[in-house]
């Protein structure tokens, strides 16, 4: 874990974090979409998370983002989390010291509560998110789909 930043995120690292997505994404099996967002799409959603302040996390090693934790607001007092690393910087405890930080952060910006959506299929990341407290609230059968890949979405919250 040596030489990792976490740091706020920057203008400066949006092009890497697009790219730290599409290569998260392409694994087809974490996040709810199999490619990032157009380059010009996601610069206008990190630019607006940043002017307004709220808790997103990059892990920079090397000038690179290898990973981001983020709140975004859900409503007043949730903030709806996303959380990924990297395939070669998982399971080294980078997660777990970038959801801390998160939380921290969420608890200053006003959040009572953090809410997420993890598919069935993620067994590392449920596991995870039990380990931190967050329990099951739904399922969403089949909610989500990637070609022809088909998964329940879990949806879980914790008390911050
Ligand atoms: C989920 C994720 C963010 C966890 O971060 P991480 O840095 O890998 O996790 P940590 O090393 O901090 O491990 C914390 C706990 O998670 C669980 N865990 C992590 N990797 C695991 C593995 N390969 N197998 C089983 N459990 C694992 C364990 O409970 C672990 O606790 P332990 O070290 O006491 O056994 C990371 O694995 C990841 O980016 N996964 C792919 C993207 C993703 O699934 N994002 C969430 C979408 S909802």
């Amino acid at each position: 874990m040596r030489k990792i930043r976490f740091i706020n995120a920057e203008e400066r690292y949006i092009k890497s974090f697009w790219t730290a997505f599409d290569n998260i994404a392409s694994e087809k099996k974490y996040l709810g979409t199999a490619r990032a967002f157009p380059l010009d799409i996601t610069t206008k959603y990190l630019r607006r998370s940043i002017e307004k302040k709220v808790p997103y996390i990059f892990a920079v090693r090397e000038n690179k983002v290898i990973g981001w934790c983020d709140l975004q607001p859900k409503d007043n007092s949730t903030g709806s989390l996303g959380i990924a690393l990297i395939k070669e910087y998982r399971n080294l405890g980078i997660g777990t010291v970038m959801i801390h930080k998160v939380f921290e952060k969420g608890r200053k910006y006003g959040f009572k509560k953090v809410f997420l959506e993890v598919r069935k299929s993620n067994k590392v990341a449920l596991e995870f998110y039990e380990k931190l407290g967050f329990i099951k609230i739904n399922v969403i059968e089949e909610g989500v789909k990637i070609g022809n890949i088909r998964d329940d979405v879990i949806q879980m919250e914790k008390e911050l």
